[in-house]
């Protein structure tokens, strides 16, 4: 059944990120990250106050992680490298070799059972000593970053083809710099999410550089930045009002790190004039949104060399129905999602299954972002607390999601490259700690040997990565 197939060398993965699954906090000299302070902390920053002290063990069980993808026959697996594991105090200025040690063991694992590593640098563990330095409040936190990333090119890029500089700067960027839900916490609500996302951004496209320049002729390696997106559509397709929301909504949140870095080294003319305009209002001298130098448009323009997008759901958008007092980046935006009342969820509030969205969200990145090649690095349906292990109706939400996926790929000739599942194992899911259940593999954080087991969804999948296409049935 051709129909039903993937292209030849169609990437088959599943994601992970070191804080979510590796345990081992402070041992062999690993520093400390934001998330370990956030966490221990306490004061139901996240749920039951869990922590990821323990996680999945992975940093001694990573054997046990090795067999779950061999289990599942992956082409590929992305996980995350722990900077403050690697660079205690973030810079290069002491090596902790152990850390260096685990994830050559690591890698050359996957290399030979044959499964390519797509490795992200930073996914939200930023280590605590650069933190308090100012983090990505900080200029100078984009140097630090270059250094971190040529260590890490230079140590493990002989072997590592695929990477990621950072995972998702819109939601470290809102969450961690804007409203205090993440970690470092900090509320600095208006001017916080824009600052850091403008060093992030800076960040990335010095490492992209570091490598094109430094290392790509002789490693031959891609760099990309994984970026998350809803699917938005106006609520009322017939009212401008909600088309224009709708399309604030977009800029403000996938287009904000796209445009510049896919197409003109600059932030999306919508976003430079609703927050200059709003700013102007609140009596300032100068936009909330920083700007970008004539010079730093050039280095930041065309710094990916593939395109990575976190999918997990889509909204209705409609203007702001009640303006939020003070400047923030939900006013500036001024528009709000909503789930349509059919659409499932997956074992948490916001997750409403949209395999749809996901099609049309890759068609408008083809269109919009010079049709590059692109890889799915995260999709997936989480359970709540307890799961069940036959989860047949999230199996079934992936079969629909991959369905729109190929259809993507044969009819709107996307050129999708991979698809990675969020996630091998069920971890430590941020503010929802282990109450929200996304792995393909069971993780049973009750017993001291966190013992993984497989659910149905993964012997399914295991089928579809055989068969490089779809089962008919
Ligand atoms: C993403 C994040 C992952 C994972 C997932 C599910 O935003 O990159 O770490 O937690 O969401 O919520």
């Amino acid at each position: 059944m051709d129909e039903l197939k993937f292209p030849e060398s169609f990437a088959w993965g599943a994601a992970t990120a070191a804080y979510q699954i590796e345990g081992g906090w402070d041992t062999d000299g690993k520093g400390l990250n934001v998330w370990d302070t956030f966490t221990h902390q306490g004061g139901d920053r996240v749920l039951k106050n869990h922590t990821g002290d323990v996680a999945c063990g992975s940093y001694t069980l990573w054997e046990e992680d090795l067999k779950c993808i061999k289990q599942l026959g992956l082409t590929h697996y992305r996980f995350s490298l722990s900077w403050s594991r690697l660079l205690p105090d973030g810079t290069t200025g002491f090596i902790n070799q152990k850390g260096v040690e685990y994830y050559n063991k690591l890698i050359d694992s996957l290399l030979a059972m044959n499964v390519t590593p797509l490795v992200t640098l930073y996914h939200f563990d930023m280590p605590q000593a650069l933190e308090d330095q100012g983090g990505w409040s900080s200029e100078k936190t984009a140097d630090v970053f270059e250094q971190y990333a040529k260590f890490c090119f230079s140590t493990f890029g002989d072997r590592v083809k695929l990477w990621i500089t950072v995972n998702e700067p819109a939601m470290v960027a809102k969450l961690g710099y804007e409203q205090a839900i993440f970690a470092p916490g900090k509320k600095e609500t208006g001017f916080g999410a824009y600052r850091s996302a403008h060093n992030m951004i800076k960040a990335h496209a010095k490492a992209w550089h570091m490598y094109n320049t430094f290392f790509k002729e002789k490693q031959k390696g891609l760099v990309s930045i994984a970026l998350d997106s809803d699917w938005a559509e106006p609520l009322d397709p017939n009212s401008d009002g909600d088309k224009e929301a709708c399309d604030r909504y977009q800029q403000f949140r996938l287009n904000w790190f796209a445009n510049p870095i896919f197409i003109d080294g600059d932030y999306p003319a919508v976003m430079k004039s609703e927050i200059s305009r709003n700013s102007k209002e609140e009596g300032l001298m100068t936009s909330r949104l920083p700007e970008f130098t004539d010079e730093e448009k050039k280095i930041i323009k065309g710094t990916a060399d593939f395109f990575c997008l976190n999918y997990y759901t889509s909204r209705n958008v409609r203007p702001l129905s009640t303006k939020p007092s003070g400047p923030s980046y939900n006013s500036d935006t001024g528009a709000e999602g909503i789930k349509d009342p059919n659409w499932p969820e997956a074992g948490v509030e916001w997750l409403a299954v949209v395999p749809w969205g996901l099609r049309k969200l890759l068609a408008y990145i083809k269109n919009t972002f010079g049709d590059p090649d692109i890889y799915i690095t995260e999709n997936g349906f989480a359970q709540s607390d307890p799961p069940v292990l036959q989860d047949v109706q999230r199996w079934g939400y992936f079969e629909e999601t991959l369905t729109e996926v190929l259809k993507a790929i044969k009819q709107d000739g996307v050129k999708l490259k991979g698809y990675f599942v969020w996630s091998l194992l069920d971890n430590f899911e941020w503010n929802s700690g282990y109450n929200v259940r996304f792995g393909l593999f069971h993780v049973d954080f009750n017993q001291p040997n966190l013992p993984r087991t497989p659910y149905y969804s993964a012997i399914e999948y295991a089928k579809v990565v055989k068969e490089n296409g779809l089962i008919s049935k």
